[in-house]
């Protein structure tokens, strides 16, 4: 017995190895950490079990007879994070590039199965060359067995895909259809066509990095939801998003302790609205004030800053925040923040996340670029994810709500279940000045006359009350009780229970 335990350590010890010390001191001095130690770092220490160590690739072709390395380039199994479960999958860049074989996608497959069964999230950690190239048909077939699962698994429970390396070609589409995309910067990269595909069809010279590097996914085509300087710090950040997560869309976040009262009075956003009208403040700073411990994790930070999305926990409750940000572009809705908006909150509708949502919004952003664009569709992404969102929602005007972007931001007439406004709310079709010079358009000339017009309007609906009045406000609340408030109208949203009509699925205006 003693032989054959050593033995089966020795196998154990092979396929540990990988594509070998080389290949490992490679991926090393790339600066990247490998499938398994990428796992140590976001897996509890000691809590991974692997599944499928001993499978191999059955291509014969192109002299991959006698090629076969235990595990054929992907590592599977699970782990808890902070206790939790989780299934996994890591791509081993030192066998054949990580790419992607018939059996590597079959020990994916399984990996995805077990999960949507037993009802736990799945994080892959993609570093791939894509489809085995020896293999041809065999891989492209594994590819889109996963791609179907991805899809069966979609809103069932969360998928989060980390991108430490290469993922180009259709490769791409099993990430993009995760919940969450996190990337490395400067040792990952991901497109449908790379740099010399490009060049031949288009003509454009452009790099693995600029093309589908981290900056690219982040700031610009709102791919990736979030890049990180190294493994490490991408893994831990990982390990952080996980914390607000549930396991499954029949569970709720994890409630946890926290430091932190639920009345703490916050006297600062007493004083946060400037005085003038269209003088910007930081709504994040809001954010900061309201949340437990001042903690939020934002998602999409450097896209479409217009609008803030994230997590944050009230009294140890996880809440999606939602948030109009005056800073950049006065806040204003526009195609990209539309759209960055109605996947989070269709996220959280998914996985029984309730929405906070923070509004100070001049309407929708105007000009050719966003109608030629698809304003229209996109902007009802957003009404349309509100509208059929039946989580709990609560919703605080802090200054604006103009016109449609009034309805839209999660307004009493979509269903949000507590609407608040600070006494600095506005509340109108559109502000004083604009609505003036349409009414009054006879009396343009004379600019007295206009003031007070203007100043007229403003008296009448500058002001939360005239919603107030009809109960689309259900109360004007002081801002430094703001906190206490939220967690108070949260906790009577606990056993909400809100269904939709029957149907198949709904048709929202992708
Ligand atoms: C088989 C592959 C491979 C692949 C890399 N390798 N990609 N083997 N199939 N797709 C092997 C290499 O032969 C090499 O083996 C080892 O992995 C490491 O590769 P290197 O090229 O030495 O590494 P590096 O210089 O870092 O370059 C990485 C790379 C490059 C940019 C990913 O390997 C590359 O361009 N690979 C091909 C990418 C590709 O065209 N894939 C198919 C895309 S189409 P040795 O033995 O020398 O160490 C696709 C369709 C998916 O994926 C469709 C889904 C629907």
């Amino acid at each position: 017995m003693q032989e054959i335990i050593e033995a089966l350590e020795k196998r154990r010890q092979e396929a540990r190895l990988g594509g070998g010390q080389a290949r490992i001191d490679i991926q090393h001095e790339k600066g990247k950490l490998t499938a398994r130690e990428r796992l140590d770092v976001l897996l509890d220490p000691g809590s991974f079990e692997e599944y499928d160590m001993f499978v191999t690739q059955r291509c014969t072709d192109f002299g991959m007879a006698d090629k076969s390395i235990a595990g054929d380039g992907v590592v599977t199994g699970w782990g808890t994070i902070n206790g939790r479960m989780v299934y996994v999958f890591s791509q081993d860049f030192t066998v054949f590039g990580g790419s992607l074989s018939e059996t590597h996608a079959q020990k994916i497959c399984k990996i995805l199965d077990l999960a949507v069964q037993n009802r736990a999230p799945v994080i892959g950690l993609n570093d791939s060359g894509g489809a085995r190239i020896q293999e041809g048909v065999a891989s492209l077939g594994g590819y889109a067995e996963v791609f179907w699962r991805n899809v069966q698994a979609s809103g069932s429970v969360p998928q989060i895909s980390v991108i430490m390396g290469p993922c180009a070609g259709g490769a791409v589409y099993s990430p993009a259809m995760t919940d969450f995309i996190y990337m490395v910067r400067d040792t990952s990269y991901m497109f449908v066509t790379g740099p010399d595909v490009v060049k031949t069809v288009t003509n454009e010279i452009v790099s693995a990095e600029e093309l589908g590097g981290a900056a690219t996914h982040t700031i610009k085509s709102s791919v990736a939801d979030a890049a990180f300087d190294n493994d490490i710090e991408t893994l831990l950040e990982i390990r952080r998003l996980f914390a607000y997560l549930p396991l499954n869309s029949e569970e709720k976040a994890p409630r946890v302790q926290v430091n932190d009262t639920p009345e703490r009075a916050e006297m600062s956003l007493d004083t946060i609205i400037p005085d003038n009208a269209n003088a910007p403040y930081d709504m994040g700073e809001v954010i900061l004030k309201i949340a437990d411990e001042g903690e939020f994790l934002e998602l999409q930070r450097e896209h479409a800053g217009n609008i803030i999305t994230g997590f944050m926990r009230l009294n140890g409750e996880v809440v999606g925040v939602v948030a109009n940000q005056p800073m950049v572009l006065a806040g204003c809705l526009d195609i990209n923040s539309s759209k960055k908006g109605a996947r989070f909150v269709r996220f959280c509708d998914c996985f029984n996340i309730p929405i906070l949502t923070l509004v100070d919004v001049p309407g929708f952003l105007p000009g050719t670029a966003q109608e030629y664009g698809g304003i229209i569709k996109n902007g009802a992404k957003l009404l349309f994810a509100y509208a059929e969102a039946t989580v709990p929602k609560v919703t605080l005007i802090t200054r604006k709500a103009y016109g449609g972007a009034y309805d839209v931001m999660a307004s009493k007439h979509i269903r949000a279940d507590v609407n608040y406004a600070w006494p600095s709310a506005e509340i109108a079709v559109m502000g004083a000045k604009g609505a003036t010079e349409i009414l009054y358009r006879s009396e343009l000339g004379d600019k007295e006359k206009i003031a007070q017009r203007t100043a007229d309007y403003e008296a009448r609906f500058a002001n939360p009350f005239v919603a107030a009045e009809r109960g689309f406000i259900d109360d004007v609340i002081l801002p430094h009780n703001t906190r206490r408030r939220l967690i108070r109208a949260f906790s009577t949203l606990q056993n909400k229970r809100a269904e939709m009509p029957p149907k198949k699925h709904d048709n929202i205006p992708l």
